[in-house]
């Protein structure tokens, strides 16, 4: 279908299988904004939004478009509850800073954050314009990051290194992704990725940092996709299959107590030559994210060719009913 419902209890764009584009943007509150200003903008957002997301809009620049699966997921960080005084969502945390991140402040942070994933990426523009607009005064960008997928590539799609990214992902999301009241997370991470230094590393290599195989994306030691990541399996002189420093080791749930996050990332290329993963997942704790990031800080393989330039987290509230507007869970 080329339209995602936008009221519910739980916001479109965490569980809508994955668009091919999507656009992150970082909004900062002005100075001096009262929260009944913010209330407003966040009102006008909500009709703006559902009105683009069902192809109702009457934007001259999305005239005769389809909504291509337009999808308008808006969270706040914890640093949006503090300038507005109130008590921060349950479970909200501050991200630490993690080793061998070069965050750059431009990138980082944000007091509201809106995910806008489509089909189309002239959608993702004229969207975005619309809210930058009717926000006008009250949030201010600070950064925005495009994210492209493949559009005609069948099963699980490749990032720039060449491997599968997005196989071993939760299925249970009410599990993993969902609180009870229909709230979730959403970690924000831009991640240069050294595709040169990657690529140059014999097959064999590349596969050891990973974990998997890059044809066919079977973890080493199995047969396909999606074969179990055997983490004891060892090899004839006793060293592990799956390597110690191996990417999908450091980042296994059996180290969590199974928790899970759902990862939807984008491959972005920006202006300057940087290229990378716009890391987008979400998850029901995002402390589970922090000790994860500590364990890839410390040990994974990975760790050699990628440098976290922007990071954000931000609380994604429940959905919104018709007549309801976003965040009134929050304000
Ligand atoms: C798995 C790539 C960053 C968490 C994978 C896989 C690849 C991959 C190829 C195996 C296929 C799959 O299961 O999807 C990358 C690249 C990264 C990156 C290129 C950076 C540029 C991260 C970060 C986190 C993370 C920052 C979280 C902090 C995971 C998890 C899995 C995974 C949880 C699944 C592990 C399992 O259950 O087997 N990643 N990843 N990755 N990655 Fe990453």
């Amino acid at each position: 279908a080329p339209t995602i419902p936008f009221h519910g209890g739980r916001q479109a764009g965490v569980d809508t299988p994955p668009q091919t584009h999507a656009l992150v943007v970082g909004y900062a509150l002005a100075p001096g904004v009262v929260r009944d200003q913010l209330v407003r903008a966040l009102g006008d957002w909500t009709t703006a939004a559902s009105a683009m997301t069902s192809g109702r809009s009457s934007e001259p620049a999305l005239a005769g478009t389809s909504p291509a699966r337009l999808t308008i997921t808006v969270g706040f960080s914890g640093g949006l509850f503090k300038a507005l005084g109130l008590a921060p969502a349950p479970g909200m945390v501050d991200l630490p800073a993690f080793p061998g991140d070069r965050l750059d402040p431009n990138r980082t942070g944000a007091d509201v954050g809106v995910q806008l994933c489509a089909d189309d990426p002239m959608q993702l523009a004229g969207a975005a314009a619309v809210l930058n607009r009717l926000a006008d005064g009250v949030l201010l960008p600070r950064w925005q990051r495009l994210g492209l997928r493949p559009t005609r590539q069948v099963g699980t799609p490749r990032n720039l290194f060449g491997f599968k990214d997005g196989t071993a992902n939760p299925t249970d999301l009410d599990r993993h992704v969902w609180r009870p009241d229909g709230s979730t997370f959403l970690v924000v991470r831009q991640i240069r990725m050294d595709v040169p230094k990657f690529t140059a590393l014999p097959l064999p290599d590349q596969e050891a940092v990973i974990g998997r195989s890059r044809e066919s994306g079977a973890p080493l030691g199995a047969r396909v996709e999606t074969d179990e990541v055997d983490l004891f399996a060892r090899t004839d002189d006793g060293a592990y299959v799956i390597p110690a420093t191996a990417h999908v080791r450091a980042a296994h749930p059996r180290f969590d107590g199974g928790a899970e996050m759902l990862r939807r990332g984008y491959t972005y290329v920006d202006g300057a030559g940087e290229v990378g993963l716009l890391f987008l997942a979400f998850m029901r704790d995002p402390e589970l994210f922090v000790r994860v990031q500590r364990r890839l800080s410390a040990v994974d393989g990975l760790r050699h060719f990628t440098e976290t330039r922007g990071s954000a987290l931000f609380w994604i509230p429940p959905g919104v009913a018709e007549g309801d507007w976003i965040g009134s869970a929050l304000l």
